[in-house]
């Protein structure tokens, strides 16, 4: 390539390849994605912090109501200190709740759901965090959900979340609940946002 044309190539893509940084792991194959990425105001230790406090998300999150840390057996403990290979008993609303939440807001009933997964990634040097749904075999349901924190530019806390549904009960979950599901990163990363900022202040 000429000099000439790889500078206009930095100038055409550098751009973009610099917005589009990620620190979430390359995705798996799968057949539904649900996804959101928010740029926070604040340092990324307070967000870290924050993202690992299951026991403050109902005050804020409008989608995982309630996570609680469990041993092998899915008994709850008494150190809530996310560690892998820990279990955890989430509480979502799909569709997310209508935001803003508190402590006392109430579920729909209608809508939510209970599942038990594995934490299988605490990372706080990568500032990555995973778990895994693990109540049915992986060839009925198979999905890891990440989240992840990165500093892009000095204006930007990076904050990401993905999900990947992998196999059977996924082609169930794209058809009746995909739009819920993504309403929920949507609304999830959004509230996270607003909660962490307001720690910052
Ligand atoms: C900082 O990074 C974020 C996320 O990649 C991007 O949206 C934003 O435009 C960047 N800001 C600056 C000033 O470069
Ligand atoms: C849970 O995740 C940890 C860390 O990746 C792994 O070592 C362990 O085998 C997993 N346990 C189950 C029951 O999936």
């Amino acid at each position: 390539m000429r000099p000439t044309s790889t500078l206009f190539t930095a100038l055409l893509f550098g751009p973009l390849l610099a917005t589009c940084q990620s620190n979430l792991p390359p995705p798996s194959a799968g057949i539904f994605t649900a996804q959101a990425s928010i740029c926070i105001q604040a340092p990324i230790e307070l967000a870290w912090t924050a993202l690992l406090d299951f026991a403050s998300y109902p005050k804020w999150n409008p989608f995982a109501r309630s996570m609680k840390v469990a041993n092998g057996l899915g008994v709850v403990l008494d150190d809530q200190t996310p560690q892998e290979n820990r279990r955890l008993w989430i509480q979502a609303q799909i569709p997310p709740l209508e935001p803003p939440v508190n402590e006392n807001t109430p579920p729909n009933v209608l809508h939510s759901q209970v599942s038990f997964e594995n934490i299988t990634t605490i990372d706080s040097t990568t500032r990555r965090a995973s778990w895994r749904a693990i109540m049915l075999p992986d060839i009925l349901l198979d999905a890891e959900r990440w989240s992840a924190l990165s500093v892009p530019n000095s204006s930007c806390t990076l904050y990401e979340s993905r999900e990947v549904f992998g196999s059977l009960v996924s082609l169930l979950v794209d058809l009746s609940m995909a739009p819920g599901l993504q309403k929920g990163f949507e609304y999830q990363a959004a509230e996270y946002k607003r909660y962490v900022e307001g720690l910052a202040i």
